[in-house]
């Protein structure tokens, strides 16, 4: 059988998640990246000559590229997502979106709908990919039998420290409000929001009642071609709480200007997970899930356990899962594994919602 011809739309930059998504692509045997498109002239070779990548061809335009492909992954500013899905999807080409599927749910909403009204049936997903982490898929596994029984909190913080210099990090299109949308809390946020509902939403409900703060610690940055300084016209951290249908309680941080590592805990009748990505780990070692169960009814008798995650749920880490399943979906008709970019859309209503409640200081209903 041939191989899947895959298309990177937007080599990268600042983080350059294209990487990611390269690697994921090279480790599948029906998949092959067979050609790159960068808006800015240079970079796309300048990536490939960095990452050592042979093969694929550079090209100079989305009509080019998209000729030369089946499918993409989109890897641009998060403003630039529909326009390139809508090129996608008129050339019959499937696509896997990076998130926030885009910077405001009515843009988000344009989107969905302008994707699923064309008469070119594609496969469209979005990279909501640390459900892949393997200690979120035995959480996932603990909850879903049961041993939690009712969830009491979700307790969660990411972001990281990569842009925390005024001044040696210049101003990145994620700073800017038109580019990239609220800030940190939907870069961060809406990997968090996915993890709380994908992992809470069966017997706990859905996220129904928000409240939220925000701030922009470093209000400008040098201009990246030396003009001068520009303003930052979005949130660097945004701190929101969250409650289910059912009553769990969620709290969450986002930050990109300093947060040690990634935290995601859960509580709840039936005891205690713990996931910290930093985590009680040697080189070598895998990942570990911090357990402390209990009987629903009584009390906490040891202490908690930090259980290496059985080799069962790895291999779907980084990008791979979500590769495979943006593959097997156009090849084999399989599932997206709830990540068709309907999804997108109802986390960007979540983001939209918490936003609105900082914004106007009050509790929103959804
Ligand atoms: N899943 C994750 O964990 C994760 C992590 C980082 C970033 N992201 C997401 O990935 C996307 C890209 O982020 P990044 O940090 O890799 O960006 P980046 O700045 O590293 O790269 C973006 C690239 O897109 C190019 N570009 C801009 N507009 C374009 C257009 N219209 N057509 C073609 N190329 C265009 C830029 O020149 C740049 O090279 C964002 O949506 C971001 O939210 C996801």
């Amino acid at each position: 059988m041939n191989k899947l011809r895959i298309g990177i739309v937007g080599t990268g930059y600042t983080i350059g998640i294209a990487k990611a998504h390269i690697q994921a692509y090279q480790g599948l045997p029906e998949a092959e990246i067979t050609a790159f498109y960068d808006v800015i002239p240079g970079r796309a070779e300048q990536f490939i000559k960095d990452n050592n990548i042979s093969g694929g061809k550079i090209c100079v335009s989305m009509e080019e590229l998209l000729a030369a492909v089946d499918a993409i992954s989109i890897c641009v500013p998060n403003n630039q997502h529909f326009p390139a899905a809508k090129a996608a999807v008129d050339a019959g080409k499937h696509f896997l979106c990076e998130k926030p599927l885009s910077v405001s749910w009515v843009e988000a909403k344009k989107f969905v709908d302008y994707v699923r009204g064309r008469r070119n049936k594609v496969i469209a997903m979005v990279g909501f990919n640390y459900r892949d982490i393997p200690a979120v898929r035995w959480m996932k596994k603990i909850i879903d039998e049961g041993k939690i029984g009712r969830v009491y909190s979700c307790v969660q913080q990411l972001g990281g420290p990569r842009i925390a210099d005024p001044v040696k990090v210049k101003r990145e299109w994620r700073m800017d409000k038109e580019q990239s949308g609220a800030g940190a809390l939907p870069d961060f946020g809406s990997h968090m929001l996915d993890l709380a509902d994908y992992l809470l939403s069966g017997e706990n409900g859905k996220i129904c009642r928000v409240q939220s703060f925000k701030n922009t610690f470093i209000t400008q940055r040098p201009a990246v071609d030396g003009s001068g300084m520009l303003p930052v016209t979005n949130d660097d951290a945004a701190v929101f709480n969250a409650v289910t249908e059912k009553g769990s309680l969620c709290s969450f941080y986002a930050c990109r200007i300093g947060i040690p590592f990634q935290t995601l805990q859960i509580t709840g009748e039936g005891g205690m997970l713990l996931f910290n990505a930093q985590g009680p780990k040697k080189p070598g070692e895998t990942q570990r899930l911090g357990i402390q169960l209990k009987e629903k009814g009584g009390g906490y008798t040891g202490p908690m356990a930090w259980e290496e995650v059985p080799p069962e749920f790895s291999g779907r880490e980084g990008h791979r899962g979500i590769a495979m399943d943006f593959i097997n979906a156009i090849r084999n008709g399989g599932d997206c594994g709830d990540r068709e970019i309907e999804r997108g859309l109802y986390i960007q209503q979540l983001l939209e919602k918490v936003n609105e409640a900082a914004e106007r200081g009050e509790i929103v209903n959804l």
